[in-house]
């Protein structure tokens, strides 16, 4: 028997604006009122469904027909429209067939040693620096995380400069598209774009266009190489423009591009920085993920090889995302009347899959507030189906084995080398933009560990 979700009472436009406001709690608190799924009534629009029960995420997250993306609308419609994160489909499955071999065997393989690689640039230009020296953390995890996608993606590191340009336009594409007061709005009402994001998106948008010309240009350089096996997303997705079946809008490539730039670095740069604040507050177990770095890496470089043998600093990044998961919820829509679980879910509902409050729920995780990497050590995070912060489905993140591998060494390194000491209000103040960014950089001291 199909059933109505429950509701709050019909509270006019309050609900929107406290969701708008307030998106965190606003979630938390639904979902302990209403435990597994919620209709927020909505003032000139279908109904804003909260689903926190973790079967009926993932059974919402399998059926992409159902339950389809948002289509990329302005502002961020101005960086990409129909890349790989945006995309549905017939599109989104010729994508992803051309671009999977670029995330798959040696290519996670590759992306892990060229994580070791920039790492130890980066430790190297902190030791060169005055010490002790006060660093933006989030801006430091931003430029190594991009140089390192960019080389493995596209072919090419593009550069400190251009990260640093990068960060600041993601900080400007942040502001404009946090959530407010005015998200949650009736359909009708337009959405005003700044100047500043549209000089934003379209340093991107050219940035994307550079990469594709030089990479066209090297791969012609390489000559027979084109016909050996590409190694990076780009060259796969630029041979295939040879393959009849495969057919290109107009910006297809470029959209690629852009998306990738964003979601290849953005999240782990996150997820970095979030995890390197936590252990500042966690001194016992910053010690226990050094001597853990000392016994596997040594002087060594950090190495795909040395990923499994790191196993406390996983157990901390999993936490770590588990507390403050960079993709803090997951949008998508019902395309249609459609049934989820026992309930109805009515044609254009905005459906959200929140991992912010599901990872905090003490129905699935004990004590659920506390950092407790130990927990991973008694239950496999894939045996826990309220823990999603890569999604799941068949839209769950196509990086996630780069995430993981490589944000481990980074960790590893990084705490090896330096006692990195953020102060806790760092972290107390996180923007609801499409990921959970800290509202204006994480300050952190980096002083070299002292050996002697
Ligand atoms: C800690 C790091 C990361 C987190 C937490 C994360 C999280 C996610 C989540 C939650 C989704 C699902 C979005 C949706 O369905 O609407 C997703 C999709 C995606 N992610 Fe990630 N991601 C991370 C790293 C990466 C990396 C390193 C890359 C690229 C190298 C990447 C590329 C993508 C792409 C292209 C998609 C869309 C997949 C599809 O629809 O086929 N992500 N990610």
């Amino acid at each position: 028997m199909q059933q109505e979700i429950p509701h709050p009472p019909r509270a006019g436009i309050v609900n929107a604006v406290r969701f708008g406001t307030d998106p965190f709690r606003f979630l938390e608190g639904m979902q302990a009122r209403f435990e597994e799924i919620v209709a927020v009534p909505i003032p000139g629009r279908a109904p804003l469904v909260i689903v926190t029960d973790p079967d009926l995420i993932h059974d919402a997250l399998a059926r992409p027909g159902a339950f389809s993306r948002v289509p990329a609308r302005e502002p961020s419609a101005l960086i990409a429209e129909q890349g790989l994160v945006q995309s549905e489909g017939a599109l989104w499955r010729q994508q992803r067939s051309i671009m999977g071999p670029a995330f798959r065997g040696k290519q996670v393989t590759a992306y892990a040693n060229t994580v070791g690689e920039t790492v130890d640039g980066l430790v190297d230009e902190w030791h060169a620096a005055d010490d002790p020296e006060a660093r933006d953390l989030h801006e430091e995890m931003t430029s190594l995380t991009i140089r390192v996608a960019s080389e493995i993606l596209l072919g090419e590191d593009i550069g400190r400069e251009n990260a640093e340009q990068f960060h600041d336009w993601m900080r400007i594409a942040g502001a404009e598209l946090e959530f407010s007061p005015t998200s949650v709005r009736p359909s009708w009402l337009p959405q005003r774009t700044s100047p500043e994001f549209r000089r934003a998106a379209e340093g991107i948008r050219e940035l994307s266009d550079r990469i594709i010309e030089q990479r066209r240009a090297s791969l012609a350089d390489a000559g027979d190489e084109r016909e050996g096996p590409p190694r990076d997303m780009l060259a796969l997705l630029l041979r295939a423009e040879d393959d009849p079946d495969v057919t290109y809008s107009e910006n297809q490539i470029r959209d690629e591009v852009a998306t990738f730039l964003i979601a290849g670095h953005e999240t782990t740069a996150l997820s970095l920085t979030y995890t390197l604040a936590l252990l500042a507050r966690h001194p016992s177990m910053r010690e226990r993920v050094r001597e853990e770095a000392d016994a596997v890496l040594g002087d060594e470089r950090p190495r795909y090889e040395h990923v499994g043998e790191l196993e406390y600093a996983g157990h901390v990044y999993r936490e770590a995302l588990r507390l403050y998961p960079p993709a803090w919820a997951v949008f998508r829509q019902a395309s249609r009347k459609v049934r989820l679980g026992d309930y109805r879910v009515e044609e254009g509902s905005a459906v959200i899959l929140p991992q912010w409050s599901v990872h905090r729920d003490e129905r699935y995780f004990d004590a659920p507030n506390r950092f407790d990497p130990g927990r991973w050590e008694r239950r496999s995070p894939s045996s826990v189906g309220a823990y999603f912060p890569f999604s799941t489905g068949p839209h769950a993140c196509i990086g996630s084995r780069f995430a993981l591998s490589g944000a481990v060494l980074a960790v590893a390194r990084l705490t090896q080398a330096f006692e990195i000491d953020v102060a806790s209000a760092e972290l107390r103040d996180l923007r609801p933009t499409p990921t959970l960014r800290p509202a204006d950089g994480v300050s952190a001291t980096v002083r070299a560990v002292d050996r002697s």
